[in-house]
C-alpha cells in the first residue's frame, strides 16, 4: 500500500496521518470542497456563513451561531436544503422540535455530538427556526438554488422575522387622523430617526395615496404593497424600481412574498 502523499504551497511533501486526513477533505471520494471566489461569506446577526462548495445550483455553507442564538421563524423560497447538524444546535421545522436543547448539551462518550450528522430537509416555504446551546452552534446547509437564482449565501433569500440590525426591517408607524388623514413615520429598524409623510385614504377604493403620486393597495388585513415604490437612490439611481410589500411585524411577513406574486399575476 503506496503512503498518501501530500505537497503544501511551499511544495514540501507530507504522509503523516494528518496528510491523511487533509487528502481526505480534498478527495473525490472524501468531502470534497469546492469554494466560489465571491459571496463566500456572510456575518448576520451573529450568524457567520461561508460557502465550503458551490457547483451550479448547489452550495454547502458551513454556518457557525454565536452562542445562545436564536434564529427567528423564517422561509427560503428559491431554496431547497437539508440542514445538517454538526454540534450545539437545536431546529424546529414547522413548529415541531426535531433537536431540542436538552439534548444538544450532551455528548457521547468520545465527545462527540450525538446528533453530528443528523438531518432535515426544509424545501422551499417551509418555516424552521433554530437555538443555539451555550457554547454556540454549527451545522451545514446543504442546497439546491431555483435554476433562476444566482446562488450567494443563504441569508440572501430569507422570508421571515428579522434577527437584528444587520437585516433592518423598514418600519412604517401609522396614525390615522380623522377618516381620511394618515400620519405616517418612516425610519429603518436600527435607526430611531426618520422622516415623516402624510397619506390619504381612500374609502371607496380601500387604498390609500401617498404624495408624488403614489398609491398604495391593499392585500389583505396584514399586508399592502407600494407598486414602484423601490427608493434605488441606494444603488445610485440605477436598477429597476421594484414593488416593495408592507407586512404586519413577525409571521404575517412569511406570506408577504406569496400575496404580492398573486397580485401581480392577476
Ligand atoms: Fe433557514
Amino acid at each position: 500500500m503506496t503512503a498518501t502523499l501530500v505537497r503544501d504551497a511551499l511544495g514540501r511533501e507530507f504522509t503523516d496521518d494528518l496528510a491523511r486526513l487533509l487528502s481526505w477533505v480534498q478527495g473525490e471520494q472524501g468531502c470534497p470542497l469546492w469554494p466560489p471566489v465571491s459571496s463566500h461569506v456572510a456575518w448576520m446577526d451573529g450568524v457567520a456563513t461561508g460557502a465550503v462548495y458551490r457547483n451550479g445550483q448547489f452550495q454547502i455553507e458551513c454556518c457557525i451561531v454565536s452562542p445562545n442564538k436564536f434564529i427567528t421563524p423564517h422561509v427560503h423560497p428559491d431554496v431547497d436544503s437539508f440542514e445538517v447538524a454538526l454540534a450545539g444546535m437545536a431546529f424546529w421545522h414547522m413548529n415541531r422540535p426535531v433537536v431540542t436543547l436538552a439534548e444538544v448539551g450532551r455528548a457521547r462518550a468520545d465527545g462527540v455530538s450525538p446528533f453530528a450528522f443528523g438531518c432535515i430537509r426544509v424545501e422551499r416555504d417551509e418555516v424552521h427556526h433554530g437555538q443555539a446551546g451555550p457554547e454556540g452552534g454549527l451545522f451545514l446547509s446543504v442546497q439546491r438554488w431555483a435554476s433562476w437564482r444566482k446562488p450567494t449565501t443563504i441569508a440572501d433569500c430569507w422570508v421571515g422575522e428579522t434577527m437584528g440590525c444587520d437585516m433592518p426591517a423598514h418600519v412604517w408607524e401609522i396614525r390615522v387622523i380623522g377618516d381620511t388623514l394618515m400620519d405616517i413615520h418612516t425610519r429603518w429598524e436600527d435607526k430611531t430617526e426618520g422622516h415623516r409623510m402624510s397619506g390619504y385614504f381612500d374609502v371607496l377604493i380601500g387604498a390609500f395615496s401617498l404624495g408624488d403620486g403614489f398609491t398604495v393597495v391593499r392585500l389583505d388585513s396584514q399586508h399592502f404593497v407600494l407598486p414602484g415604490w423601490d427608493t434605488n437612490d441606494t444603488r445610485g439611481g440605477a436598477g429597476p424600481h421594484f414593488d416593495v410589500v408592507f407586512s404586519r411585524p413577525g409571521i404575517a411577513e412569511l406570506s408577504a412574498r406569496r400575496l404580492w406574486e398573486k397580485w401581480r399575476s392577476r
